[in-house]
This record gives structure tokens, C-alpha cells and sequence, in this order.
């Protein structure tokens, strides 16, 4: 997916993956990690997600990174902030009230962007991504990533050709795979996805499934 392809879905505003409220599976397993109040968090490719006002509310600091201007406009301008504006290496820093986006491209973001950071928060980040770049990601993801921190990880799963994606399928022995080698990989959760692309929701379509893992940096 290149980035002109979600330039366009913001610009044309199809951005079904967008939630109206914290996503049940974040509030359930967040507190599980057990993480000080003032722990830092990055949530990669987080859109304009309601999520990243949850992890605040939990007194966080977060710290998101999005490709598009639009998404954070729209984040800060629902959450009735104004944020501030700011250089931060390739990408823009906008913040305000304890939330940051980068935005640029997670590909270009380097731990001086972020600054230092003990978790992570991802939901529709990896999922998002085509297959060719999903194994980069969760490298880049683990250079970002000191030793010891955690985070969460949503993903899904739907039978082959079901679906052309994004969301792609990203299955627990992918997960395995690419994060395995840097990660500790702990499989909390996986029952049938709640809310479903509109092409799975015929009569007989196959089911999509939502797993939840907790992951360890090693
Ligand atoms: C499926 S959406 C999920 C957004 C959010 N995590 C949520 O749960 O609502 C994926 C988001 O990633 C952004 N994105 C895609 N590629 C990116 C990249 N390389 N760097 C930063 N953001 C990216 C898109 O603009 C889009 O907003």
C-alpha cells in the first residue's frame, strides 16, 4: 500500500476501519500489562483512533505516528485540542494534553523521533500492510522497541481470497514469524471479529477472527 492509496482514503474519507469508541479488546488487556501511569506508548499508524485518548485517560504518555495530516487534524480538532507544531526528524510533531502524532511515515521514524518509549499499541497497523512490508515493520518496530517493554497486538485473520485487503490477513503463525525473532509472542485472545468489512457480512462468507497477543521485547 503505498502511501498515496491512504492519502486518498482520508482525503475521500473512507476510513471504515475508524472506531466510535476505545476498542473493547484495549480496555480488557491494556491493564494487564501493568504499566506505570507515566510509561510512554506508541501506537503506530493510529489514524485519528479514539484509542490514543484511552491510553492518555490511563496517563500515558502516547505518542502515535500517521501518514496523514488529515487524520491528526481530526483527532485533535474531535478531541477539542489545539496542538502544537513541531519538527521531529522526518516527520511533524503535533501535540497536545500528552498526545503526540508524528506524522510522517513509521518507516522513517528512528528512536530520537519518539524519544524513549516503554510500550506499544497496535490495532489495524500491522493488518494494514501488504504482505512485502509487514516483516519491515515489525523490524522497525523492534528497533524502536528497547529491551523489556511490551505492548498489544490486534490483529486478524480470515480464510484465503476472502477479502482483498487491507485489512490483510495476518494469521498467528505469521505473527510468529515475523515478530518471533525479536519478540516474546503470548496469544491472549482470538474469537470472531464484532465488526467486519462489509464484504464479509454476506450470508455463508467466511468469518474473520480477531486475536489479541501480548508481546515482550527481548
Ligand atoms: C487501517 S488504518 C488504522 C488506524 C488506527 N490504528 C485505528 O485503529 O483506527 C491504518 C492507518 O495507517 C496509516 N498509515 C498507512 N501506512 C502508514 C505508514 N507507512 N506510516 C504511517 N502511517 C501509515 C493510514 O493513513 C491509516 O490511517
Amino acid at each position: 500500500m503505498d502511501p498515496t492509496f491512504w492519502h486518498a482514503r482520508w482525503q475521500q474519507g473512507q476510513i471504515g476501519f475508524h472506531r466510535q469508541d476505545y476498542h473493547p479488546k484495549l480496555e480488557r488487556w491494556w491493564p494487564q500489562l501493568e504499566l506505570p501511569p507515566g510509561a510512554r506508548v506508541l501506537a503506530p499508524l493510529c489514524g485519528k483512533s479514539l484509542d490514543l485518548r484511552y491510553l492518555a485517560g490511563r496517563g500515558h504518555e502516547v505518542i502515535g505516528c500517521e501518514l496523514s495530516p488529515l487524520a491528526a487534524e481530526a483527532f485533535f480538532a474531535e478531541a477539542g485540542l489545539a496542538p502544537e507544531r513541531s519538527a521531529a526528524g522526518k516527520s511533524e510533531r503535533w501535540s497536545a494534553q500528552g498526545i503526540s502524532i508524528l506524522v510522517g511515515d513509521f518507516f522513517d521514524l528512528q528512536a530520537s523521533d519518539t524519544g524513549p518509549l516503554q510500550a506499544f499499541y497496535d490495532r489495524a497497523a500491522l493488518v494494514a500492510l501488504p504482505s512485502a512490508l509487514r516483516r519491515d515493520y515489525a523490524t522497525r518496530l523492534a528497533t524502536l522497541m528497547p529491551a523489556g517493554t511490551a505492548g498489544l497486538l490486534l490483529a486478524l485473520d480470515y480464510p484465503d481470497g476472502a477479502l482483498e485487503g487491507p485489512p490483510f490477513s495476518v494469521d498467528t503463525a505469521e505473527v510468529h514469524d515475523i515478530l518471533g525473532p525479536n519478540f516474546t509472542v503470548e496469544s491472549v485472545q482470538r474469537n470472531a471479529a464484532a465488526d467486519v468489512p462489509a464484504q464479509l457480512r454476506a450470508p455463508g462468507a467466511s468469518t474473520m477472527y480477531e486475536s489479541v497477543y501480548r508481546l515482550t521485547r527481548r
